[in-house]
């Protein structure tokens, strides 16, 4: 009985040392074999997997396919974000809520660009209706007057016929653009080269039929060197235009600005109260404060309405709210002041895909657009194809989404309501909008109320500056 007992227990034992060898063998290869390749895969599709399974629209088709003109952008965008504060701009009074509610009619100024395919926008898809004012984009100096090619000089005449449609709308070309002056510099710096580009001004008006002219010298006081005169020969060229405009009868045109938002900008570059009395109105490009580049590598939101609460000094100016009342406090009549509004985005690449909130790390453009700009209709896309939620702040009053690693700010149909009722409630001059071309043109977008029709964008401020029902 015993030893049968003894020899089954014996047996037994036997038997659980091998199957826990069994079991130790099985862990050494779950431990050396199998964990290290899930590992390595789990890591490999969080860096670089997961990350390209996302549906991203066709690229380059829509608004921003021009190269050139994508330069241009980015180099405002990276001049606005590397400008840090100089000054306490803490006191600037809000007298805002004091003004009259005289005016009534606002302008809605639309940037149209040379389209440089067949798949960029077309004048014939242009609703002469939308916008009180198309600024087009871009004319540059050479030689101390305006430079068109042939191509451009063929778009502007079909644009001005647009007028035709309706009687209403104005038509101005605009001259520069972000870059390195664009003749600018050389052109202002005395009378004889300064009387040369306005004589072209007024041949530019009479030739072709144009209402006005727009100069987006981005900036004075840059090139070559940062000459500080051109501050003071700019003012001379506006009191020299004006005086021109003064003696035309038939041809008297509109003289208006684009002018840099941010107050560092503004006070190098320009004065302000003097150009006041010049000016017909100002475009105040009231976007790209937060861009991707290597001195501000964090998420950031394109056209913040107001800052956010966590935001201090140089930080807390960069919004539509700080640069208009900055450019009224400095001396800009708020009815000049028209304030612009963007119907494109920026995307980021994040550092941690976990951590997608503004300000953010970044590590670069997102693979959404070109270079970081990104048209509406590429956003909408990208949106859709992906079931992304957008988050609204309601400090910045402006949206942003992310999906692992792509982050985007961008307006929708909400933000540039808050941001028109905006400008309506403080009677400033109206909306500009840069531009044309990267709204959703086609009405491919089904997001908001006026998703499916063309230019929902650019319709939605209309509505808002226009007391339409939405
Ligand atoms: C700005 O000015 C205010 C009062 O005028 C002062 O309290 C504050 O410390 C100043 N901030 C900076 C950064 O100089
Ligand atoms: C808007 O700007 C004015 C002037 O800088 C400031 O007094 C006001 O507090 C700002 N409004 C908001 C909501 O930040
Ligand atoms: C500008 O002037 C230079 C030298 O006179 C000439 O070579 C060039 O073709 C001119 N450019 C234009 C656009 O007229
Ligand atoms: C201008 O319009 C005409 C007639 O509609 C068209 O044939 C031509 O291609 C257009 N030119 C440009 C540059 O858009
Ligand atoms: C104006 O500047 C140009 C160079 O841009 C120079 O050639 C010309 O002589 C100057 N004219 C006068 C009157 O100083």
């Amino acid at each position: 009985m015993f030893s049968e007992d003894h020899n089954r227990y014996y047996l037994l034992q036997q038997h659980q040392r091998r199957s826990c060898l069994i079991d130790k063998k099985t862990l050494l290869i779950l431990i050396c074999v199998i964990l290290p390749v899930t590992l390595f895969c789990t890591t490999y599709m969080i860096l670089f997997g997961i990350y390209e399974k996302l549906s991203y629209p066709k690229s380059s088709i829509y608004g921003f396919n021009s190269d050139e003109m994508i330069h241009k952008n980015v180099h405002r965008a990276v001049l606005y974000s590397n400008y840090k504060y100089s000054q306490n701009y803490s006191d600037i009074p809000d007298n805002s809520y004091l003004d009259e509610h005289s005016i009534n009619e606002f302008k809605l100024i639309c940037y149209y660009n040379f389209p440089s395919d067949s798949n960029d926008l077309q004048v014939k898809d242009i609703d002469p209706f939308l916008c009180t004012h198309i600024n087009v984009a871009f004319g540059t100096v050479q030689n101390n007057s305006i430079y068109l090619d042939s191509d451009q000089i063929g778009y502007l005449r079909n644009i001005t016929k647009l007028k035709e449609v309706n009687k209403q709308l104005k038509i101005l070309l605009s001259i520069g653009g972000s870059g390195n002056g664009n003749g600018y510099p050389e052109m202002v710096k005395n009378h004889t080269n300064r009387k040369m580009f306005i004589q072209s001004i007024l041949s530019y008006v009479k030739l072709y039929n144009l209402d006005g002219i727009d100069l987006d010298w981005e900036f004075p006081v840059q090139y070559p060197n940062g000459d500080k005169k051109q501050k003071m020969h700019f003012t001379q060229l506006l009191i020299e235009i004006r005086e021109n405009i003064a003696r035309q009868k038939k041809y008297a045109y509109l003289l208006t600005l684009a002018v840099a938002a941010t107050s560092t900008i503004a006070d190098m570059s320009y004065d302000v109260s003097y150009i006041n009395d010049y000016v017909d109105y100002i475009n105040l490009m009231s976007y790209d404060y937060h861009f991707y580049t290597s001195l501000t590598p964090f998420t950031g939101i394109n056209a913040p309405l107001y800052s956010g609460s966590n935001e201090k000094y140089y930080m807390a100016t960069l919004n539509i709210n700080y640069s208009s009342h900055y450019w009224n406090f400095m001396g800009m009549d708020k009815s000049k002041i028209v304030i612009g509004l963007p119907t494109y985005g920026h995307s980021y690449r994040l550092r941690n895909a976990r951590n997608h909130d503004i300000y953010a790390p970044a590590s670069g453009y997102g693979k959404l657009g070109t270079y970081g700009f990104a048209s509406y209709t590429e956003i909408c896309n990208f949106l859709q194809t992906n079931h992304i939620t957008p988050v609204f702040d309601m400090e910045n009053f402006s949206p942003y989404a992310s999906k692992y690693y792509e982050w985007i700010s961008f307006e929708d149909e909400q933000s540039l309501t808050y941001k028109a009722e905006f400008i309506k409630n403080h009677n400033f001059g109206g909306a500009m909008v840069y531009c044309l071309n990267t709204d959703d043109y086609t009405g491919i977008c089904k997001m908001g109320k006026n998703g499916g029709s063309n230019f929902p964008l650019i319709k939605t401020i209309k509505n808002v500056l226009g007391d339409k029902e939405l």
